[in-house]
């Protein structure tokens, strides 16, 4: 058996599955507090509690984890944290990123962007490490000062799994060895200072933000490599040998294994965040700053447009009307395509993609004829799907492949996001097995590690196992222009 673990903003997740056949055997999860800052312990509480959920993980032979991308974990000597995470939608770091644009272009900020663009592979915006340590830096300089090492969260939980962690604390029996922590390329390659292309940190960027490099990375592993084996109290105990665990990965390159996706896919996910991802062969350098060139869990780039305004569009337009996710899509689907010109541009809270950290929504073109609840449901609809389609522009605009779109995340689920989504994006659309995708894929990367262990040649020798998620179902392109070509006009003034 292996098992997968998604260590997500507001849950822990797992899934513990065959390792050869990709069976599902036994699911466990639990919640714990979210926000932007958050006390990493509340992850080894959740996780904790959803193994136990999961009838506990004496049994695998090998685990990994996938967790949100680029929160700050800071370590003192002693494996304390530091100070609660900044997480990946923690914003107070938007001047500094700006500020660490403009040096790095000496002074000229497109410079810069293309800069940060072509060394790391993403202009930086307010969710990237970097950006983070920058702030504490400037911020709290005593805490930065204490800092011995940085993790993330994926890597931070699978060192507690293995056995380490703060001084003291009697479920880190291996104490507090900073240099056992290890990581991945993918979830490296959002923070900041990783060169995914060439697989190398670069601490010359890291000492741009926090002034020094006497600090402690995670070791990158290989992609189908145990980085630790798992301590006995945690998981593996009656297993020979113990549980091995993977190297893990961030939360989109998990998914993007738990879907099988290989260059030509594209996932859309309407979750917490909107993301437009696609597996392409190499990563470009986008100075625009719309598309992440990060990495996925395979050797492949993971080309990343992100959007602010995704699930929570649809959240907000419940509350406007006052219904249930179900009335909402029986609302929208009253309207008809393009909502007779009433269009909601859904910056609610400011956005990430496009760059405008400080803007506001807007809704347009609001006439008798269109003061209906119905025209209201659809364009809150159709605004948020003009936002992902406008990410995957930016995708064909870096000549990355599309070829299938995949639609995932809890919005994806809608009836009325089904039937506009085929219209908006003018694409077939696939609709995959309901699913862990980030545990489940965490759970496919733990079979490959497990296999690559006791292969020759390791991971060169063994591919990922073919099972992964299968699609459902899939809805034809029924392209409707006039949805976008109004979106468009209306952001322009935006
Ligand atoms: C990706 C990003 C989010 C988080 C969510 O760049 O910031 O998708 O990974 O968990």
């Amino acid at each position: 058996l292996v098992a997968g673990v998604d260590t997500s903003t507001q849950s822990c997740k797992i899934v513990v599955r065959d390792a050869e056949t990709g069976a599902l055997v036994r699911t466990g999860s639990a919640k714990h507090p979210d926000g932007t800052e958050v006390d990493p312990r509340h992850w080894w509480d959740a996780f904790q509690e959803a193994a136990a959920a999961a009838g506990g993980l004496a049994d695998v032979a090998a685990l990994s984890v996938g967790g949100q991308q680029h929160g700050m974990v800071t370590l003192d000597v002693d494996g304390n944290v530091v100070r609660p995470a900044l997480l990946w939608n923690d914003t107070r770091s938007a001047p500094s990123a700006e500020a660490l644009i403009t040096e790095l272009g000496d002074g000229d900020r497109a410079a810069g962007a293309q800069a940060w663009a072509d060394a790391v592979g993403s202009v930086l915006v307010a969710s990237l490490t970097v950006t983070k340590l920058r702030w504490l830096h400037d911020n709290e300089p005593e805490n930065a000062a204490r800092v011995a090492a940085v993790a993330l969260p994926h890597d931070w939980l699978s060192w507690r799994i293995a056995g380490y962690g703060p001084a003291g604390d009697p479920t880190a029996p291996l104490g507090p060895q900073l240099d056992k922590l290890f990581t991945d390329r993918s979830d490296a390659s959002g923070t900041g200072y990783y060169d995914a292309s060439v697989g190398e940190y670069r601490p010359d960027l890291l000492e741009r933000a926090l002034g020094r490099t006497d600090v402690l990375l995670p070791r990158v592993v290989g992609v189908a490599e145990a980085g630790a084996v798992a301590h006995p109290s945690v998981a593996g105990a009656d297993v020979d040998g113990g549980a091995l665990i993977g190297p893990g990965a961030g939360d989109n390159a998990g998914a993007s294994l738990g879907l099988g996706m290989t260059p030509g896919d594209i996932a859309i996910s309407i979750g917490t965040s909107g993301v437009v991802s696609a597996v392409a062969p190499k990563r470009t350098a986008d100075g625009s700053g719309a598309i992440n060139g990060f990495a996925d869990a395979t050797g492949n780039a993971l080309m990343l447009a992100v959007t602010l305004n995704a699930a929570r569009v649809v959240d907000a337009a419940r509350e406007v009307l006052n219904v249930d996710f179900d009335e909402l899509a029986e609302l929208a689907l009253q309207a008809p395509p393009g909502s007779d010109g009433l269009v909601l541009v859904p910056y609610l809270e400011g956005e990430r993609t496009p760059n405008r950290p400080d803007a506001t929504g807007t809704l347009h073109g609001i006439r008798l004829a269109t003061s209906t609840r119905a025209h209201l449901a659809r364009a809150y609809i159709e605004g948020m799907l003009c936002g992902l389609a406008d990410g995957l522009d930016a995708l064909r605009a870096q000549d990355v492949s599309v070829e299938r779109v995949m639609l995932i995340g809890g919005a994806a689920q809608s009836p009325a996001v089904q039937q506009i989504a085929p219209q908006v994006f003018g694409l077939p659309i696939g609709i995959p097995e309901p699913g862990e995708y980030v545990a489940d894929g965490a759970a496919r990367q733990a079979a490959w590690t497990l296999a690559a262990a006791s292969a020759e040649g390791g991971a060169d020798d063994v591919a990922p196992p073919a099972w992964s998620t299968t699609i459902a179902a899939t809805l034809a392109a029924d392209p409707k222009p006039v949805v976008r070509e109004q979106y468009a006009a209306v952001s322009d003034l935006v």
